[in-house]
């Protein structure tokens, strides 16, 4: 089918800020939950913001972001909020319309876009990984998980051949190097490292230490398995927070890790590099 008038002019957009997506094909690795830390991160260090929930549906980017609102309001806090917006699933033309003009319009005026993504590979997905200047993946300690980047043998665990997501990956970044003629700085994040499966553990770091010369992705330290992360989505509030977080309890020596492992994925990633965000 030929590109209509308005698919046409989203591809010839270009946000004039640095968009940081948030993607993998497999649902529940982490996305939204790196999402808001990765916007709190760069809100704390000065930047403006936008994010964009290309998983409507379930929204739980949306809800994390009402419910960091509500938790300010109701305590009285000044927490730093990224000006939010999401794009319901639709025919391409309207999500391609309304994807267009949230990045045409206040979003992407904003110095750091963050976009987030759904767990299955989707038109709207697509469009937002073609728009990525940093894609970031979570990627859970799984053969399952892992399957989507690459088919390996079960005896020997050679790597066969890219499989669906590197592919979908691949085109996009084609597609952003005919609109954009640059490409996408792809980095890999293990998330929810468990402490107890060291073998595992292992296997995955050789794999992936094999398989991201010949795909193209960065590895970058991920999050270790933290209650904690679950427990700060109804308030709406990150490891960042942590001085204004009430947390039952009180803050231990696991959130002060865990806020550590944050830090260090951003550091990883380069985002503060002032360099990379637009000025305006
Ligand atoms: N490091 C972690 N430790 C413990 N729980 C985690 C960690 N990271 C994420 N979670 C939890 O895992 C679940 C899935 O996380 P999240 O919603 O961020 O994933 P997702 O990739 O966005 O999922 P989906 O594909 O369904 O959109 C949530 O309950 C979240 O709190
Ligand atoms: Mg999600």
């Amino acid at each position: 089918m030929p590109e209509s008038e308005i698919l046409r002019a989203t591809l010839s957009s270009e946000p004039s800020c640095h968009v940081v997506v948030l993607g993998n094909a497999k649902g529940g690795t982490g996305k939204s939950t790196t999402a808001l830390h990765l916007i709190v991160a760069l809100l704390r260090q000065g930047f403006t913001v936008g994010s964009l929930d290309l998983d409507a549906r379930q929204g739980t980017l949306t809800r994390y972001v009402n419910n960091r609102r509500r938790y300010a309001d109701r305590h009285g806090l000044d927490l730093p909020t990224p000006d939010h917006r999401s794009v319901t699933p639709g025919p391409p033309e309207e999500e391609a319309r309304a994807f267009t003009e949230a990045i045409s319009t206040g979003l992407g005026q904003c110095q750091y876009l963050v976009i987030d993504t759904p767990g299955t590979d989707n038109g709207l997905s697509r469009l937002g990984h073609s728009f990525a200047d940093t894609l970031v993946t979570p990627l859970n300690d799984s053969f399952v998980d892992l399957d989507l980047f690459a088919d390996l043998d079960p005896d020997t665990l050679e790597i066969r051949a890219p499989s669906q997501y590197a592919d979908m990956v691949f085109e996009q970044r084609k597609r952003k190097m005919v609109r954009q003629r640059r490409s996408i700085d792809w980095v890999v994040m293990r998330n929810r490292l468990s402490h107890v499966d060291a073998r595992n553990k292992r296997e995955m770091g050789d794999i992936l230490d094999r398989l991201a010369p010949r795909i193209g992705f960065r590895i970058a330290p991920g999050f270790g398995e933290r209650v904690i992360f679950r427990e700060l989505f109804l308030k709406g509030l990150t490891l960042l927070d942590l001085r204004e977080a009430e947390l039952e309890g009180g803050f231990t020596m696991s959130h002060v890790a865990a806020r550590q492992e944050v830090r260090a994925l951003i550091d990883a990633i380069g985002l503060a590099a002032p360099a990379a965000a637009a000025t305006g």
